[in-house]
């Protein structure tokens, strides 16, 4: 697992739009070779998103080949893939999506933000670590972090969503997770301090070969100060994983 931490949101998000875009570009996807791309809905992930479009519109990044899987609002609808909550039968919807996932040749990167319970994606506390995409109950803890996006009104939250399941997003060639806030901290803390624990879905990524948690100064304050220097002392090596900043050709 790698944990990189820096300064502030806005340099979190910077790092990881690079880290991303890189990906990207090393892939060199192509006609006979998407690549494919798991998305986080929700807040965290904005200025990621900001950065990536500055990337694209900048030239040096396309999504053309890049297929994605959860929300996205750069590509061409017939590679954007989300699950629709109104969809008739709701476990067929399900099985759909994890279908069109294999299809695709499986996730190369699953970008996803947490929940202050510790949920990826909406995995709620108690969920299965082996868990497929799912229609879940959200918890009440969810529902009140979300009520912001909903006028603060409660009573017109969902309470139910369709989500990838743990085990999807553990099926993905590489994981990297998001987390920022104050009010992240105590998950992150979860997430990799102690042990694996379907209470704190998010803390399965200890058992990804291929995980890593990009996340600002304030979600480590739960963690020990020896966690928080040993990685810091890492920064000069993950540092080049987004330094230098690779481009594509417009014919890429
Ligand atoms: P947030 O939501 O990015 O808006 O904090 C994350 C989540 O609940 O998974």
């Amino acid at each position: 697992m790698r944990l990189v931490i820096l300064d502030n949101y806005d340099l979190a998000s910077e790092w990881a739009a690079k880290y991303i875009c890189n990906c990207i570009v090393k892939f060199k996807p192509g006609q006979d070779r998407y690549f494919s791309l798991g998305l986080p809905t929700g807040s965290t992930p904005l200025g990621c998103y900001k950065k990536l479009i500055e990337y694209h519109k900048s030239g040096n990044l396309s999504f053309k080949y890049v297929k994605t899987f959860n929300m996205d609002e750069y590509v061409d609808p017939n590679n954007a893939h989300i699950l629709d909550g109104n969809a008739e039968d709701l476990q067929a919807e399900c099985d759909a999506f994890e279908k069109k996932i294999k299809e695709a040749g499986g996730i190369d990167l699953f970008v996803g933000g947490i929940g202050p319970d510790g949920h990826i994606a909406f995995n709620e506390p108690g969920s299965s670590l082996v868990s497929r995409t799912r229609l879940k109950t959200l918890a009440m803890d969810t529902i009140l972090a979300n009520a912001k996006y909903f006028d603060g009104d409660l009573s017109k939250v969902p309470t139910m969503a369709l989500t990838v399941g743990v085990g999807t997003v553990m099926d993905a060639r590489e994981v990297m997770i998001l987390i920022t806030g104050a009010h992240k901290a105590f998950a992150l803390y979860k997430a990799i301090e102690e042990g694996v624990n379907h209470m704190w879905t998010v803390s399965a990524f200890q058992q990804h070969p291929r995980t890593i948690f990009v996340c600002d100064e304030d979600a480590t304050l739960e963690l020990r100060v020896k966690t928080v220097k040993y990685f810091k002392g890492l920064m000069h090596v993950h540092n080049k994983l987004v330094d230098p900043l690779y481009s594509m050709t417009e014919e890429n």
